[in-house]
C-alpha cells in the first residue's frame, strides 16, 4: 500500500511537471484525489490494515493528499500567470498610433438657412407645421379659391396622381389643413416639398421647397405683414437689406404683393444675376382672402390674416450668392463644403 502511494505520488508529480494546460490540471486532481480517485481508493482500502500500520499509512497517505493539492494549486497559479502575460503581450495597444480619421459630414445649406427661418419664426411666436405631399385638390386648389379651369392653374404644372390627387404644387394648402383644425389666434410656417411639371434648369426644378406662413387673429393687417416679412428678410440677410413690396395677384390673398430684395450683387443698379432689374423676387404674400377664411370655418368679418409663401432655393441662393438651383441636388462635396 505505502508502495501504492508512493507510485501516485510520483505519477502525479511527473504529470504536473509536463502539463501545460489549465483544463488537465483539473483532470488529473479528479482522477488523483477526486471522489472516486486512485488516492481515495486507497484510503478507502486502510480498513483491511492491521492496527499498526493503519496509523502509519493514515499519515502518509494524508500527507501525499495535502502535498499533491498544494502542488496542484500552485501549477494553477503559474500556468494562470502564463496565461495572463501572454494576453497582455497580445493585446498591448500602442496609444502612440494614430487614430483612424472619421469623415464627418455637415447639413446641406438648404436645411442650414431652413433652420435659421425656423429660429427667426419661432422667435416671432409662430410654430411649425407639417403636412402631406400627397394632396387632394380640395386642399391645393379648391379650397385656396383656385376652381376647376381657372388660370391660375396653368402656372402650376401639376402632376396629377388621380383626378382629385396631386402631388401638392404649394405649401399654401397648409393654410387650409391649419385653419380647419385650430382656431385663431394662429402664427404658423409650413416648411415643406412641393412638385411641378418643370423641366430642369438653371432656375427650375420638378422638385422644390417652400415655407408657407400664416397668422390669422383679429385685427391684422397689410401692416403686420409688412412689419414681419421685413423683420424676416433683415434677419436672413443683414440690417442693411432693402425690401420692396410689388402688387401682385394670387387667388388666395386680397390684396397680394410680392417681396423683391436689392440684388446682393450690384445692390439695386441693376446687374447680370438681377437681370438688369436691381431686385430679386424672394417671396409672395398678401392678406388671406375672405372666401379662404370662410372655407375653413373662420368668420371673415370678425377674423383677418396674412400669409406668405418663401421659395426657400432662391433665398438661399441670393443668400450665398449661388447661380445654378441644380447645384442643391447633384450633391457634389466640392459644393457642399463650401457651406
Ligand atoms: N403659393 C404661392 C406659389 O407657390 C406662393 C404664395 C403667394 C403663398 C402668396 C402665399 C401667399 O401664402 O399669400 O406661388
Amino acid at each position: 500500500m505505502k508502495q501504492k502511494l508512493e507510485e501516485i505520488n510520483s505519477s502525479v508529480e511527473e504529470l504536473l511537471k509536463n502539463s501545460t494546460e489549465l483544463d488537465s490540471l483539473e483532470e488529473i486532481r479528479i482522477k488523483y484525489l477526486g471522489k472516486k480517485g486512485e488516492l481515495t481508493a486507497v484510503l478507502k482500502g486502510m480498513g483491511a490494515l492491521s492496527a499498526e500500520e493503519r496509523p502509519v499509512i493514515g499519515a502518509l497517505a494524508n500527507e501525499i493528499r495535502d502535498f499533491l493539492s498544494s502542488e496542484i494549486d500552485s501549477k494553477k497559479k503559474e500556468l494562470e500567470e502564463k496565461l495572463q502575460n501572454e494576453n497582455l503581450v497580445k493585446e498591448v495597444i500602442d496609444v502612440t498610433m494614430p487614430g483612424n480619421k472619421k469623415e464627418i459630414g455637415k447639413l446641406h445649406p438648404l436645411t442650414t438657412v431652413l433652420n435659421e427661418l425656423k429660429d427667426i419664426f419661432i422667435g416671432l411666436g409662430f410654430e411649425i407645421a407639417e403636412g402631406p405631399e400627397v394632396e387632394y385638390d380640395y386642399y391645393n386648389f379648391e379650397a385656396l379659391n383656385i376652381p376647376k379651369n381657372h388660370p391660375a392653374r396653368d402656372t402650376q404644372d401639376t402632376f396629377y396622381i388621380e383626378d382629385n390627387i396631386v402631388l401638392r404644387t404649394q405649401t399654401s394648402p397648409m393654410q387650409v389643413r391649419v385653419m380647419e383644425k385650430q382656431k385663431p389666434p394662429i402664427r404658423i410656417i409650413a416648411p415643406g416639398v412641393v412638385y411641378r411639371s418643370d423641366a430642369v434648369d438653371a432656375t427650375h426644378s420638378p422638385v422644390f421647397n417652400q415655407i408657407e406662413g400664416l397668422v390669422v387673429d383679429k385685427g391684422i393687417t397689410m401692416a403686420d405683414l409688412k412689419g414681419t416679412l421685413e423683420a424676416c428678410m433683415k434677419a436672413i440677410y443683414g440690417n442693411s437689406t432693402v425690401v420692396r413690396f410689388r402688387p401682385h395677384h394670387f387667388p388666395f390673398t386680397e390684396p397680394s404683393a410680392e417681396l423683391d430684395v436689392a440684388c446682393f450683387v450690384c445692390g439695386g443698379k441693376g446687374c447680370r444675376i438681377c437681370k438688369g432689374e436691381g431686385w430679386i423676387e424672394v417671396l409672395g404674400c398678401g392678406m388671406v382672402h375672405p372666401k379662404v377664411l370662410a372655407n375653413c370655418g373662420i368668420d371673415p368679418e370678425v377674423y383677418s390674416g396674412f400669409a406668405f409663401g418663401i421659395g426657400l432655393e432662391r433665398l438661399v441662393m441670393r443668400k450665398y450668392g449661388i447661380d445654378d438651383l441644380r447645384l442643391f441636388f447633384e450633391n457634389d462635396l466640392k459644393f457642399l463644403k463650401q457651406f
